[in-house]
C-alpha cells in the first residue's frame, strides 16, 4: 500500500553523539542519548523496539531484540547547531555559512539603511540582556524617540521601544524594514520586536513580542509537498522556523504534552501529506537547563505516548523521529551541541534494519519527497521507499542476526535463515544440532516451522548465511532436505537469498535450486 501520511516528529536537541567537527563547536565528546539514557529516570521501551540502542557508535549500543524499524544518525552538513539551521536541513536546504553574530553591535553602514529606511534613530547596538537594556536605556530612548537595538551570542536583531513612543504597530513596521535589509551575509536568523511599558526604573516587557524569522533561501521539502497538492501540517514552532512558507496549516502548542495530544488528533484526521511536529521542551526545559533527570523524563512520557502512536498506525503511515541539534544536559554547557541526529523510520510491515550513519540530516526530506514520488532537485539521498536489493540486503542481515543463536557444538558451521512472509513478517531460524547428528534441524527449516506454526501459510523470500566464527563468511545453499521442504511449504516461486554476509547476495528462485521437485501436487 502506498504511503499516504507521514509523521515527521523532531525531538528537539535528541542528539546521539559528537560530530567528528564537534571540537570546532566547543562540543567535543557531546552525547545527549547517552547523558540522558544513563539517569534512573529514564525508560524507553518504544525507542528501543524502533532501534534507538541500535544506532552505531553512540555508545549506548544494546544488543536486546531485533528492532520493528529503521534506525541510523545522521550528520549535519550545515554550519550551524540551531534550531532553525537543523529542521532547515532537515527540509532540504543546507546553510554552508553560519547565521551571522554581532558581539560589537551591527556595522554602523547597516544600521545607517535602517535609520534610513524607517526614518527613526536607534541606541545601543550591543549585546545586552533584554530586561537590563530597557533599564539602561529606556529613560534615553522615550526622551529621544530613537528605538533601542541589541544582539545577544544567537544570530538575532532586536527593536525596543515604549509602547507609548513608538506604537506597538509602527514597531513592527520598522522590524519589517530591518527583516528586508538584514538579508545575504547579515541574514540574522531573527528580528525580533521588543515592546515595553511602565516608568522608569519599573519598565517592563510587554506580551507584544513579535518574531520575524528568516524564510529559507530555498525551496524546502514543505514547498514542494504544497506546491504537489498536499497538505502539510505543521505542529509546535515549525510554522516560526519556516516563516510560515509551504506551510497549509499550523497548530501551535503549549508544552511536549499539548503536541503530542495535537499529534494524535491529527493521527486521527483523513489527509495526505506531511504532519511535521516539534517537542521543543527537551531542549528548552532540560537541555539548556542542564537536568538529564528532567530530560530524561520527558524522554519515558514521549515513549509511552509511541506506544499509544505506535498501535493506531494506519498501513498507509509512515513515522519518522528525529532531532535538529543535540543539547547534553550533562556537559558544562547549557548551549545547543554539535552531534549527529536519531533516525528511527517505521511503518507496518517494513523489513527492519540498519540505514547507516548518512551524510546529512537532508536525507530525512529527501526520502519524504521519494515517497510521494515528488520530482526534486534537494539534496540528500532517500533511505525509502526500498528497492528490492534493499529488501534483500536486509532480510540477509536478519538472517545474520538470527545466526547469533544457532547451537552447532558439532560442526561449528552456523546457520540463520531469515523467512519473509506475504503478510510481511519475517521469522527467524537458525540450526540445532543433536549430539546423535541425524536429528539436527536446518536453520531454514527452523525458521519454517516456526512460521508455520504460528499460523502464516505464504511467503515469499528467505534469506540464508553461514559459516564458522563470529561473523558469518561461507554461503550456505540450502541441503536437499530443506530444499524439499521448502518447495513443499513455499512453493518453486520462493526466492532464496545466499549470502556470505559481505558482498551483494546471491538471488535464486527455489525452483532452479530444486528442478521437477516432488511436491503435494505429484501425490495426484
Ligand atoms: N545447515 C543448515 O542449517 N542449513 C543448510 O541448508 C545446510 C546445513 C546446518 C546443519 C548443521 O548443523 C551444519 O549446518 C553443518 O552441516
Amino acid at each position: 500500500m502506498e504511503i499516504k501520511r507521514v509523521f515527521l516528529i523532531v525531538l528537539d536537541s535528541f542528539g546521539v553523539g559528537a560530530l567528528p567537527d564537534a571540537g570546532a563547536f566547543g562540543d567535543e565528546g557531546s552525547n545527549t542519548l547517552k547523558s540522558v539514557s544513563a539517569s534512573p529516570a529514564f525508560h524507553a521501551p518504544n525507542l528501543e523496539r524502533l532501534g534507538l540502542f541500535r544506532i552505531g557508535g553512540t555508545d549506548c549500543e544494546r544488543e536486546g531484540t531485533m528492532p520493528i524499524g529503521l534506525y541510523g544518525k545522521a550528520a549535519e552538513r550545515s554550519m550551524g547547531k540551531d534550531t532553525v539551521t537543523g529542521h532547515w536541513e532537515l527540509a532540504g536546504v543546507i546553510s554552508e555559512r553560519a547565521m551571522p553574530v554581532y558581539p560589537d553591535g551591527f556595522p554602523p553602514s547597516l544600521l545607517e539603511r535602517i535609520e534610513r529606511e524607517t526614518g527613526i534613530g536607534t541606541l545601543c547596538n550591543r549585546p545586552y540582556s533584554g530586561t537590563e537594556v530597557i533599564r539602561d536605556y529606556g529613560r534615553e530612548q522615550a526622551q529621544t524617540g530613537r528605538m533601542i537595538v541589541y544582539t545577544s551570542a544567537d544570530s538575532v536583531y532586536q527593536a525596543a521601544a515604549h509602547e507609548n513612543v513608538i506604537p506597538t504597530e509602527r514597531l513592527y513596521d520598522y522590524c519589517r524594514a530591518a527583516r528586508r535589509i538584514l538579508q545575504g551575509e547579515h541574514a540574522v536568523g531573527r528580528v525580533i520586536a521588543r515592546p515595553f511599558r511602565g516608568e522608569y526604573p519599573d519598565y517592563e516587557r510587554t506580551a507584544g513580542r513579535h518574531d520575524f524569522a528568516l524564510e529559507p533561501p530555498a525551496p524546502t521539502l514543505l514547498d514542494l509537498l504544497s506546491e504537489a497538492g498536499l497538505q502539510t501540517i505543521a505542529i509546535g514552532k515549525i510554522s516560526d522556523i519556516f516563516a510560515g512558507r509551504g506551510i497549509g496549516e499550523k497548530i501551535p502548542t503549549a508544552s511536549n504534552a499539548d503536541g503530542m495530544q495535537k499529534t494524535a488528533e491529527t493521527a486521527e484526521r483523513d489527509f495526505k501529506g506531511l504532519c511535521f511536529v516539534n517537542l521543543v521542551d527537551f531542549d528548552s526545559a532540560y537541555g539548556h537547563r542542564n537536568d538529564p533527570d528532567g530530560y530524561a523524563k520527558a524522554i519515558s512520557a514521549f515513549d509511552r505516548w509511541l506506544g499509544g502512536f505506535l498501535d493506531s498506525m494506519r498501513e498507509e503511515d509512515l513515522l519518522i523521529l528525529t532531532a535538529d541539534h543535540g543539547c547534553d544536559p550533562a556537559t558544562a554547557s547549557t548551549d545547543h551541541s554539535r552531534e549527529y541526529i536519531p533516525i528511527l523510520a517505521y511503518r507496518r510491515g517494513i523489513l527492519p534494519g540498519d540505514i547507516g550513519i548518512r551524510q546529512s540530516y537532508a536525507d530525512v526530506g529527501k526520502t519524504i519527497a521519494a515517497v510521494f514520488g515528488i520530482e526534486n532537485s534537494l539534496p540528500g539521498r532517500a533511505f525509502l521507499p526500498e528497492s528490492e536489493q534493499d529488501c534483500r540486503r536486509r532480510l540477509a542481515a536478519l538472517a545474520a542476526e538470527a545466526r547469533k543463536k544457532a547451537y552447532a557444538p558439532y560442526s561449528g558451521f552456523r546457520v540463520g535463515a531469515a523467512l519473509l512472509g506475504k503478510d510481511g513478517s519475517v521469522t527467524l531460524g537458525c540450526n540445532v544440532e543433536s549430539a546423535a547428528f541425524s536429528p539436527t534441524c536446518c536453520a531454514e527449516r527452523t525458521a519454517l516451522v516456526k512460521a508455520i506454526s504460528e499460523g502464516k501459510r505464504e511467503f515469499t523470500r528467505i534469506a540464508v548465511v553461514g559459516g564458522r566464527g563470529e561473523e558469518p563468511n561461507a554461503v550456505c545453499p540450502p541441503c536437499g532436505v530443506c530444499r524439499q521442504f521448502l518447495f513443499e511449504l513455499c512453493g518453486g516461486a520462493l526466492e532464496v537469498i545466499l549470502s556470505d554476509g559481505r558482498g551483494e547476495p546471491a538471488v535464486h528462485r527455489l525452483d532452479e535450486l530444486l528442478p521437477l521437485g516432488f511436491g503435494e501436487d505429484s501425490l495426484g
